[in-house]
């Protein structure tokens, strides 16, 4: 592990500008590449403002975020960004052709000893891993926006994936001083995304099927569910292309995981992204970190039943297709969304016969996608 010095990102969104401060933030030296000179510079301003900010909250010193920064180095040319790299973490958008594209290029200039991570969202490991040069030294490296407040990172072994590169990026994760969670299958969505990206979608039908307002359900779900944000919220704040392309590619590797609404396509193609566009489920005033007023008197209105069974369902999906147990689950809630409390114990005090009883209303009314799972089933018997 003393071996890894330089790192280097590839992409400075939304993802790999926070990657990059937080590997520049445990010691490393970095080099943050992206394709066109206005990228990077608005990665680097997005890194000083976080910076700032950790130095206006006392976590940081003046002196150690101007050292922290001084140690990223935005890039524009590949071959220079990749020269010495003992570790790349792609942060690209979700899309397999342009990683493909990226990763030939990558292999033409990488030298023998980078080992490759990607921060795909939901792409498998062993897919992407195959179009490399070194699919053994190739893992999966889910971080959670932002990636400097959320501790969570899934780590995930594609099929070819060496078990020394998958020890390497567990104690690099550990030297980040995060916690990381190994996704023992490689599944679409991996263990968060699996609960998440569907989550979006039901928030949208119970708007639709319930005539209930956004800020009721985020409320809702916020205060009753134990949610930091609301689903609209954070839909917006992860931004409505990451969700949109997410749930193309999940859709079209599992038609079981998640129940697409036709509304997340129309805000992407509308450019509707979300607070980086200014517009997406809700209005914001500018690109800046912008929270929605939710209370819980207005989530009282509303009872979350049906989100609270589709989070259920998913969850008690990865525990019974030994992608996570039951504890690393509800690590990784809590750890990669900010959940403030066990989310089985939510479902027990709603009422585990109530939950199912719903998803079996559902799956009459709406279609399969809402039978309960076994392992649910089985736990109303425990
Ligand atoms: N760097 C430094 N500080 C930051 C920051 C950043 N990147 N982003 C926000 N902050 C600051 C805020 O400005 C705020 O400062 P202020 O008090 O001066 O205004 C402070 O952090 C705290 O923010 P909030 O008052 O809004 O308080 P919260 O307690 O709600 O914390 C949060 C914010 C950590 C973002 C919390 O709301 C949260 O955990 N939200 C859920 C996030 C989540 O679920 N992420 C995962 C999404 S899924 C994903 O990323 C996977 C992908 O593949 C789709």
């Amino acid at each position: 592990m003393s071996s890894i010095n330089k790192i280097v990102i590839l992409g400075s969104g939304l993802m790999g500008h926070g990657i990059a401060q937080i590997s520049a933030m445990a010691g490393y030296r970095v080099a943050l590449r992206d394709v066109e000179k206005s990228y990077l510079d608005k990665g680097m301003d997005r890194i000083k403002w976080s910076l700032d900010k950790l130095v206006e909250k006392q976590k940081l010193t003046q002196i150690d975020a101007d050292r922290i920064y001084g140690r990223i180095d935005p890039v524009l040319d590949l071959r220079d960004a990749l020269f010495d790299a003992d570790l790349l973490i792609e942060a690209v958008p979700e899309d397999m052709n342009l990683k493909r594209k990226v990763y030939e290029e990558v292999d033409k200039y990488a030298d023998s000893k980078t080992i490759y991570a990607s921060n795909t969202s939901t792409l498998p490991i062993t897919e992407i891993g195959a179009l490399t040069s070194r699919p053994e030294h190739f893992v999966g490296l889910h971080f959670f926006n932002p990636p400097q407040l959320m501790q969570l990172v899934e780590v995930i072994p594609g099929q070819a994936t060496s078990q020394s590169t998958t020890d390497l990026a567990i104690n690099f994760i550990q030297k980040l001083g995060k916690q990381p969670i190994l996704c023992h299958k490689d599944v679409v969505g991996f263990i968060v995304n699996r609960i998440f990206i569907p989550l979006v979608h039901e928030a949208v039908y119970s708007q639709e099927r319930n005539g209930i307002s956004m800020t009721r359900i985020d409320s809702a779900v916020k205060f009753k569910l134990l949610f930091p944000m609301g689903i609209f919220e954070l839909a917006d704040y992860t931004g409505l292309d990451v969700i949109y392309k997410a749930t193309v590619e999940m859709h079209s590797r599992d038609k079981t995981v998640i129940n697409p609404h036709h509304k997340i396509k129309q805000l992407f193609d509308e450019g509707k992204l979300g607070q980086k566009s200014g517009r997406g489920f809700y209005d914001y005033r500018g690109e800046n970190y912008e929270r929605i007023k939710l209370s819980p008197e207005e989530g009282d209105k509303y009872d979350p039943i049906n989100l609270l069974s589709v989070a259920a369902n998913n969850a008690s999906w990865l525990i019974s297709n030994n992608v996570c147990d039951r504890v690393n689950l509800e690590r990784a809630l809590k750890l990669g969304m900010g959940l403030k409390g066990d989310l089985f114990l939510t479902i027990e005090k709603v009422g585990i016969n109530k939950v199912i009883q719903n998803l079996y209303q559902m799956a009459d009314k709406f279609g399969s996608f809402y039978k309960p799972n076994e392992y649910l089933l089985n736990y109303a018997t425990k």
